[in-house]
């Protein structure tokens, strides 16, 4: 069958996960999509780690192994950060090569080039894990509910923080080992500010209301507070009168204009979003036809966010074979002969 190279760049909790079901998932690769998924190189930062399970042959500390490797068609970033992952995002699509994403951070700040340079090139750039791990919510957002007026979005959409409060509520962990847990589990990001002061849910609720409202809402657009001034007596209080505390993400679109933030917020615990503890995540998208629709998954953790990872990889392997995508330029676009009908 065909083979369709790719490489991964960052081998961490999410690279290793999605590097893993490359290999498990290489039979169904094939019955899905037709063609034979090879993962060619593994960028890191350190060659000396070890990173079993991927083969140390694989590995690479150096972009150009990628980026001049005519073979390698789609590029998987997974390293985090806005430097080098917008560079190397801008240099792949300006390559000709598609592009999966679980990067919220450069999204929420550079989505408007980075996408800009994907429709330039007729080029894949996905991104279904940048929002809320497992739970498909990206292409809901820009397919399935597309026909709709979508007027509010309210999730918990950061597994970190959703954790540590789960935990300082349940079982009277204090904040400080409930944050260490979570780092341990690989929810947390490689710096942990970002989810408890609130910045990572802000991120992604930038992202969502970007697509759901049609616009462009940037990360510094959002109001974000997190969790690092809630005490054990907060929660205590709050579930004497039958509250829990939740990280929410609030996004309306109101005559006014678009208002975005995130905050901590007492929720009856009769409310379906009380249910949601651990590492899941929730969304409710309220859409003037649609009414309210809820999603619910795992928000955070390697093999979650690998599966969101893997999904958008077998779309982009599908339209490198079966040119669905249709987009002049794109690999997948075939020039055929035309038939001159002079003779
Ligand atoms: P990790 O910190 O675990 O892994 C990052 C990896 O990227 C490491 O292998 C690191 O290499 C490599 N890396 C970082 N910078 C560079 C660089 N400049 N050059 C080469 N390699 C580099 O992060 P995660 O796996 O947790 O997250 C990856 C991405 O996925 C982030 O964008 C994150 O926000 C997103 N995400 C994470 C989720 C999760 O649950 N963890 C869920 C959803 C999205 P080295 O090992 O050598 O240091
Ligand atoms: N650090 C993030 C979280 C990872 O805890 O939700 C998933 O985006």
């Amino acid at each position: 069958s065909r083979k369709i190279y790719a490489a991964i760049l960052g081998a961490g909790t999410v690279g290793t996960g999605v590097y893993k079901l490359c290999q498990s998932m290489k039979d169904d690769v094939i019955s899905k999509t037709g063609a034979e998924l090879v993962v060619k190189k593994v960028l890191v930062r350190n060659l000396d780690k070890d990173r079993d399970p991927i083969d140390r042959e694989l590995l690479t500390d150096n972009w150009k192994d990628i980026i001049e490797d005519k073979d390698i068609e789609i590029v998987i970033e997974l390293m985090g950060g806005t430097t080098p992952a917008k560079q190397y995002i801008l240099e792949a699509l300006e390559a000709g090569k598609q592009v999966v994403t679980a990067n919220k951070d450069l999204l929420a700040e550079h989505g408007e080039e980075v996408m800009g340079m994907a429709d330039k090139m007729h080029a894949d750039l996905q991104f279904e894990a940048a929002v809320a791990g497992a739970i498909p919510i990206i292409r809901p957002l820009k397919q399935s509910m597309a026909g709709n007026n979508i007027t509010e979005i309210i999730g918990i959409v950061n597994g970190t923080t959703n954790y540590i409060l789960t935990k300082m509520t349940e079982s009277g962990m204090n904040y400080k080992d409930a944050l260490a847990k979570a780092t341990e589990l690989g929810y947390a990001e490689a710096d942990p500010t970002a989810d408890v002061e609130g910045y990572d849910a802000g991120r992604k609720m930038a992202i969502m209301s970007s697509i759901a409202f049609n616009s462009r809402v940037t990360f510094n657009q959002v109001y974000t507070e997190g969790i690092t001034k809630i005490t054990a007596e907060d929660i205590k209080y709050a579930k004497e009168f039958g509250y829990v505390i939740k990280l929410l993400g609030l996004a309306r679109n109101t005559p006014d204009g678009i208002e975005v933030k995130v905050h901590p917020m007492l929720i009856d615990e009769n409310h379906p979003l009380a249910t949601v503890r651990d590492s899941f995540n929730a969304v409710f998208v309220h859409g003037e036809a649609s009414d309210d629709t809820m999603f619910m998954g795992r928000g955070a953790g390697q093999m979650p966010t690998a599966s969101a990872v893997m999904g958008d990889i077998i779309d982009v392997c599908r339209n490198i074979v079966h040119g669905s995508c249709g987009k002049i330029g794109c690999s997948c676009y075939k020039e055929l002969p035309v038939k001159d009908i002079s003779e």
